[in-house]
């Protein structure tokens, strides 16, 4: 463990996760019965937080869930995880949930409802802008408000905070009001549609990590590209393995490790060997072990 443990600020979504394994995604107008279910929690911006966390982060997360049970025992797991919660706000709507549907191959499809995610407001980020402000790193994706992530950018960079970036889901609203960061962490289809050139001005970075599944993560700087293998593992269910994936790079690149690819890639192929996506996420020693072996 380093030293002294990277502060990672989450702004993001937390949903509950409702996974339905199925032999093949469902085609428009079929009906399939599943074989098993699985309740977890979720969420890209919560699977991100309880991913620097396991990696040996100190974590905050600001979001936000309803006043419902499933808001107060989502707040009781983080809490459990070390998360510090003090930015999680509760609304009158209800937690946002994900319907997930996963093949035999480990793909998947998801449906989310928002609920609560989209009741969280720029003033509401501003109003814990002390925690980003202490940050090492901000880490952002955007299934929350567009004007509550940008609003979120704008107080780490003036901060001097590392902004980290996963536009996912991808929206037009984002493509169509990029905004600067530090580092955008996207996988193919996303690269495809933000800068088919893979080029940093038009990516509004300095720094472009392409996830690309089994196939080398692509790491592009004004130096250069860089092209990292991740481990081959055969998967079960790719359900969060991005957020994985982005939540350890947080903290390796805040620890200044050069191999920060390498975690990140470890945490990502891990998630996929369990059903569910926090239930899946890896613990720090458990990558290093992986990297090792
Ligand atoms: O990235 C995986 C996540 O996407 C799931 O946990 C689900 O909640 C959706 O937000």
């Amino acid at each position: 463990m380093a030293e002294k443990r990277p502060r990672i600020v989450v702004v993001g979504s937390l949903n509950v996760d409702h996974t339905l394994r199925v032999p093949h995604i469902p085609a428009p107008g079929e009906t399939l019965t599943s074989s098993s279910m699985l309740t977890c929690f979720g969420g890209k911006g919560a699977n991100q937080a309880v991913a620097a966390a396991r990696a040996g982060g100190a974590v905050s997360m600001i979001g936000c869930v309803g006043q419902d049970d499933f808001g107060a025992r989502y707040i009781e797991a983080l809490q459990s995880e070390g998360i510090d919660t003090t930015g999680v706000l509760r609304s009158a709507t209800p937690t946002g949930s994900a319907f997930i549907a996963v093949d035999d191959h480990g793909e998947n499809s998801i449906i989310v409802n928002a609920g609560a995610n989209h009741a969280i407001t720029p003033e509401d980020v501003e109003h814990h802008e002390e925690l980003i402000r202490g940050a090492d790193a901000l880490l952002l994706q955007l299934e929350c408000p567009l004007a509550v992530v940008q609003r979120a950018a704008e107080i780490a960079r003036e901060a001097g905070v590392r902004v980290v970036l996963n536009p996912s889901p991808l929206s037009v609203a984002y493509l169509g009001a990029r905004f600067v960061v530090d580092v955008l962490i996207v996988n193919e289809g996303e690269a495809a549609q933000i800068t088919p050139n893979r080029n940093l001005r038009e990516a509004m970075c300095r720094h472009l990590i392409i996830t690309r599944g089994a196939e080398s993560t692509l790491c592009i700087t004004e130096d250069g590209v860089i092209e990292i293998e991740p481990p081959k593992v055969t998967p079960v269910d790719t359900v969060g393995a991005g957020d994985t994936f982005a939540g350890a790079f947080a903290v390796a690149s805040s620890e200044g490790r050069e191999d920060a690819i390498r975690f990140a890639n470890a945490a990502g192929a891990l998630a996929t060997l369990k059903a569910g996506s926090q239930p899946a996420i890896p613990t720090r020693g458990e990558i290093e072990a992986f990297m090792r072996g």
